[in-house]
């Protein structure tokens, strides 16, 4: 790309003959041809070349949805962006394209909950065998392969917990194996970090948060390297999972200021984290001090780093983790994260599947928070004022 990423998110779609600087909603199911032989060209053609946004039925894309492969393709750098109705969609194309009956996969520890219990439970009804691997010890990836192993499953920064992990040697290892890489990109997006550049095969990103970063819309992506291309494109013609041209649109929408979302996110986050750092009995899980492991590892690979972190919570009564977050007046409680908003939640990491490489002692708990859009100076007093229910 010869423009800086900022600018190209500002001018992605010019079109002079409708003179609109944003591509039309295109919400069709059927297509229509002139003749037979026109319709037989466009299917050629799209057998010829599957990535060329070739309009013949809505289940494979309108206009509005090849527009937001066009742009994510350029954002990641990938050869092809796929998109599904949901982030979790993504996850679940990704895996299936990939694992066959008999198959293995190691994964990532600290894993978004769903994502666990996919790989855990629903897999093994398919009979592909997952496991995990410790974020802050690499060599249980070596221990864990098998000449059954066919993908190594990473989420960075781990779930809950925030390990940044060294990338490049899960990429050399797998190299090394011929087997493939796949990583769960959505607290970074391929604003901060592009993993199919750095050598995944496979990136996720549920564009449910960063991308559209209104909370009203859900989404997910998967780019892929051209290794993997005809796997994924099979796999999602067959399981018919695709996004909604309304949804792309609102998802294009948003990502225009995806660069200055996500740089006001990082402010205030570093903002936050300075002043809880402070704190007696709170860790901050964010990587912005210079002197901590996953710095070294984020600083590796990221250039810059969003809104959500986690505490790392040291007090003698559990309940008064939920007393402080419930009297967070500017942080909502609830799912998701991304959005323009500040949200708080207590996460009970014990209840959230069966974690093997959890380091939290009996009286640590975590706090996840997502740090929003608004004056970080109401948002600090807003934590300092409940700071005193932790006790
Ligand atoms: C890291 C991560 N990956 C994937 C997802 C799934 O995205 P969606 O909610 O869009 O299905 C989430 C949702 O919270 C997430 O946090």
């Amino acid at each position: 790309m010869d423009r800086s990423i900022k600018t190209f998110l500002k001018h992605t779609y010019k079109d002079f003959k409708t003179r609109s600087v944003n591509p039309p909603l295109i919400r069709t199911s059927t297509m229509v041809f002139k003749s037979m032989s026109d319709l037989r060209q466009v299917q050629r053609k799209n057998i010829k070349n599957p990535r060329g946004g070739h309009f013949e039925y809505g289940r494979q894309g309108t206009g509005t949805t090849f527009e937001l492969e066009k742009i994510l393709t350029n954002l990641e750098e990938s050869y092809h962006t796929f998109l599904t109705p949901t982030g979790f969609g993504s996850v679940f194309l990704c895996l299936f394209s990939i694992l066959r009956p008999s198959d293995e996969i190691i994964i990532a520890d600290p894993l978004y909950s769903p994502t666990r219990i996919l790989t855990e439970d629903y897999l093994k009804e398919f009979n592909i065998n997952a496991k995990f691997y410790d974020p802050n010890n690499l060599d249980t990836i070596k221990k864990n392969f098998t000449n059954k192993t066919k993908l190594i499953y990473v989420e960075n920064p781990g779930s809950n917990t925030f390990e940044f992990q060294d990338l490049g040697k899960i990429i050399s290892f797998a190299k090394k194996k011929k087997i493939l890489t796949a990583i769960d990109n959505t607290w970074a997006t391929p604003y901060f970090l592009k993993p199919i550049k750095i050598g995944f095969d496979l990136s996720i990103v549920s564009a449910t948060k960063y991308y559209s970063g209104h909370s009203d819309v859900m989404g997910g992506s998967l780019a892929v390297s051209k290794r993997v291309f005809k796997r994924v494109i099979r796999a999602q013609n067959m399981t018919g999972l695709r996004l909604s041209p309304d949804d792309a649109y609102f998802i294009m929408r948003g990502i225009r200021t995806l660069d200055v979302r996500l740089e006001k996110h990082q402010d205030n986050a570093i903002k936050i984290a300075k002043f809880l750092s402070k704190k007696k009995n709170i860790e901050v899980l964010y990587p912005f001090k210079k002197n901590k492991k996953n710095y070294k590892f984020w600083k590796k690979y990221y250039s810059g780093s969003s809104g959500l972190m986690g505490l790392k919570i040291k007090v003698k009564n559990k309940k008064s983790v939920d007393r402080f977050v419930n009297s967070l007046k500017l942080f909502g409680h609830g799912y998701s994260w991304g959005g323009y908003e500040s949200l708080a939640l207590h996460q009970e990491i014990n209840e959230q599947g069966n974690r093997k490489y959890l380091n939290l002692d009996k009286n640590e708990y975590i706090v996840r928070l997502h740090v929003g859009l608004e004056d970080p100076k109401d948002l600090i007093k807003d934590i300092s004022n409940s700071l005193k229910f932790l006790k």
